[in-house]
């Protein structure tokens, strides 16, 4: 993607759960407030016009989402089911002593500004792309800034987690942490997905969890996204948003050799999946 222009995937996510804000049963699914967070971060960055907030939220936006849903199959619903799962992860991470959340790619989560206040002694660190991150500052100073929450602008592709955030004061490399890699993998090559990997190792406590989502790989190597694969990933390429990196969830073990993390699957849930993506989680 363009650096210096703000994310269009991250308002697409957040738009989507604003919809779902509307759709019957969601919320006994989505985290306290996290949809009316979304809506005031929207509006407060500028990131959309606020017309598209009002759509968004409209009753009549759930069918629409739902009509468009067999171009991803399921991830219309998946969204809300991934925000849970992320949420869960970092509230079990914090409940068994985790004193750091870092979450790279945040776009425009509202988890780290929604749980800053519940827990003031957790250090929550964002990072994202400068375009996008500048409209998230400007949104969260907008919305109430959080003495314990820390917007980074950094592009992962081109530097290293430990340069990133050993030069931050707060930052405490022997911490306990919970990363939250949500929505985040496809987009990076391979070898930024294996080094933030073990960068994240190299700069968080024994007993950090990494939480992630990822796209299986279809047999010729590619990212498997359902029939329509081919028309989604040509329609990333447009959108200067490609997809980059993608694994079966057989080889995720041996992928992980080496960075220091071990896969979980047993932690991951009920669920290993929300719509076309896998949820992963790792530990040191
Ligand atoms: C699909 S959005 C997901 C946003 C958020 N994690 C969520 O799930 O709501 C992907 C996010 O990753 C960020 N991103 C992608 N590549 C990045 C990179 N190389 N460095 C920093 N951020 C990146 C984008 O700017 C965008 O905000």
């Amino acid at each position: 993607m363009r650096k210096d222009q703000a994310s269009t995937t991250a308002y697409k996510v957040a738009l989507n759960v604003l919809t779902l804000g509307a759709e019957p049963g969601m919320d006994k699914v989505l985290p306290s407030g996290m949809v009316e967070a979304t809506e005031k971060l929207l509006l407060a960055s500028g990131a959309v016009p606020c017309s598209w907030v009002q759509w968004s939220r409209a009753r009549s936006m759930t069918c629409l989402y739902r009509l468009f849903d067999w171009l991803l199959p399921g991830m219309y619903l998946g969204v809300g089911y991934r925000k849970a799962f992320f949420e869960q992860q970092a509230r079990a991470a914090i409940g068994s002593g985790a004193t750091q959340v870092l979450i790279p790619g945040a776009g425009y989560d509202t988890l780290g500004w929604r749980l800053a206040p519940e827990f003031s002694s957790v250090q929550f660190y964002e990072i994202d792309h400068p375009g996008t991150a500048c409209l998230k500052a400007r949104g969260i100073e907008a919305m109430g800034q959080r003495e314990n929450l820390h917007l980074v602008q950094a592009d992962l592709g081109k530097l290293k987690l430990a340069d990133i955030l050993n030069p931050i004061d707060s930052w405490n490399p022997a911490g306990k942490t919970v990363v939250l890699a949500e929505g985040l993998l496809m987009y990076l090559y391979r070898e930024t997905v294996r080094d933030l990997f073990v960068q994240s190792h190299r700069i968080t406590g024994t007993g950090s969890r990494i939480a992630f989502d990822y796209i299986s790989s279809g047999a010729d190597g590619r990212p498997d996204a359902g029939p329509w694969t081919a028309s989604f990933l040509w329609l990333l390429n447009a959108s200067g948003e490609p997809w980059h990196w993608s694994i079966s969830p057989g080889d995720l073990s041996d992928f992980l050799i080496g960075t220091g993390w071990t896969n979980t699957p047993d932690f991951v849930g009920e669920s290993d999946r929300c719509g076309v993506e896998f949820l992963g989680v790792a530990v040191k």
